[in-house]
C-alpha cells in the first residue's frame, strides 16, 4: 500500500524537516521506497539534511510549471538505497505551486513509491494549505514541548479539521528526560493529551543531531537516542506496535539519583 504523509508543525523550527529527513531514511532502510518532497518554497533544506545540495537542477516548481519531467527533478540518494528527493525551489514564490499541480504529482509518485512524505513549511498560510489542499493520506504534527509551539501545533490541527484533512498524529521533539523527570518539561503524554491528538512518537533532544550535520551528514547515520527514535516511529508507521520510552516517567537508580549533578537552575537576573 502506498500513503502519503504530510509532516506540519504550527511553529517553525521545531524540526520538521530534521524529522522528515530522518523517517525517509529509516523508512528506505526497513526496504521501503521513500520520496521525500520538499514543499518549503524559498527555504529548501531537504537537500542539504540529505547531503544533496550539489546535485540540485530542476525543483518541484519546474515539475509543477512543466519546464521538467518528474523523473528529471528526482534525485536519487547515493547511499541510502529507495530513497529520492524532490526538493524545494529556492527562489520561486509559494504561490507558484497550485494544489492541483502538486495532487497530480502526489498521485503519479504514490504509483511508484510506499511512502510519499511531504515536508511543510512553517506556519499555517499558504505553502501549508497548498499541501493540505492537494490531499494527502496521512498527517503528522511535529510540536516542541513548550506552550508556544503547542499553541500552533493546536492551530494547525484546527485547520486540518476544517479542511477535512486526516487527523494528526503527533510527534513532540526535543525531550528532555532529567527535564520532565523534575517537573519542569511537559512529558509527551501530557502534550497529547493537551492536543487531544494520538501519540506516534517521541524524539529527545540529541546533540548527535548538531554533530552529524556538521558533518554534513544525517543523524540516522549515527548510533544515536534520535535515530532510535525515529526508527520507532518508521516501525509505527509501517503498523508495527513499538513501546514508547516513555521519556522522563522512570527513576533513576538510586546511585544516579545520589550522584548525577543536579541540572542548572535559572534565576531570574538580581536574584542572587
Ligand atoms: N531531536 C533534536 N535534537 C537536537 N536538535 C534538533 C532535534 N530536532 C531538530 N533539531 C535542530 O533544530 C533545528 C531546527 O530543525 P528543523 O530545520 O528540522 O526545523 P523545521 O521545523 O523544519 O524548521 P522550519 O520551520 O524553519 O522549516 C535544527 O538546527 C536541527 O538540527
Ligand atoms: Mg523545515
Amino acid at each position: 500500500m502506498s500513503v502519503s504523509i504530510c509532516v506540519a508543525s504550527g511553529k517553525g523550527g521545531v524540526g520538521k524537516s530534521t524529522v522528515t529527513a530522518g523517517l525517509g531514511a529509516c523508512l528506505a532502510r526497513l526496504g521501503h521506497s521513500v520520496v521525500i518532497i520538499d514543499t518549503d518554497i524559498g527555504l529548501r533544506s531537504q537537500d542539504a539534511l540529505l547531503s544533496l545540495e550539489n546535485q540540485v537542477v530542476y525543483d518541484l516548481v519546474d515539475v509543477a510549471s512543466k519546464d521538467c519531467r518528474l523523473d528529471q527533478a528526482l534525485l536519487s540518494h547515493p547511499s541510502i538505497p529507495g530513497l529520492s528527493l524532490l526538493p524545494a525551489s529556492q527562489f520561486a514564490r509559494v504561490r507558484s505551486l497550485e494544489p492541483d499541480r502538486l495532487r497530480k504529482i502526489l498521485k503519479e509518485l504514490l504509483r511508484t513509491s510506499d511512502f510519499v512524505l511531504v515536508d511543510c513549511p512553517a506556519g499555517v498560510e499558504r505553502g501549508f494549505r497548498n499541501v493540505l489542499n492537494a490531499g494527502v493520506d496521512q498527517a503528522i504534527l511535529v510540536t516542541t514541548p513548550d506552550d508556544i509551539s503547542i499553541r500552533d501545533a493546536e492551530r494547525a490541527a484546527q485547520i486540518m479539521e476544517a479542511k477535512h484533512s486526516a487527523r494528526p498524529r503527533l510527534i513532540v521533539n526535543r525531550l528532555d528526560n532529567d527535564l520532565i523527570r523534575k517537573g519542569e518539561m511537559y512529558s509527551a503524554r501530557t502534550v497529547a493529551d493537551t492536543l487531544d491528538l494520538e501519540l506516534l512518537g517521541e524524539i529527545p533532544d540529541d546533540p548527535a543531531v548538531y554533530r552529524a550535520m556538521l558533518r554534513h551528514a544525517l543523524f540516522c547515520d549515527f548510533d544515536c537516542e534520535a535515530r532510535r527514535a525515529v526508527m520507532r516511529i518508521s516501525a509505527r508507521l509501517c503498523g508495527e506496535e513499538t513501546p514508547f520510552p516513555a521519556y522522563g516517567s522512570k527513576k533513576l537508580p538510586l546511585f544516579r539519583r545520589l550522584f548525577s549533578s543536579d541540572l542548572k537552575e535559572v534565576l531570574p537576573l538580581g536574584s542572587h
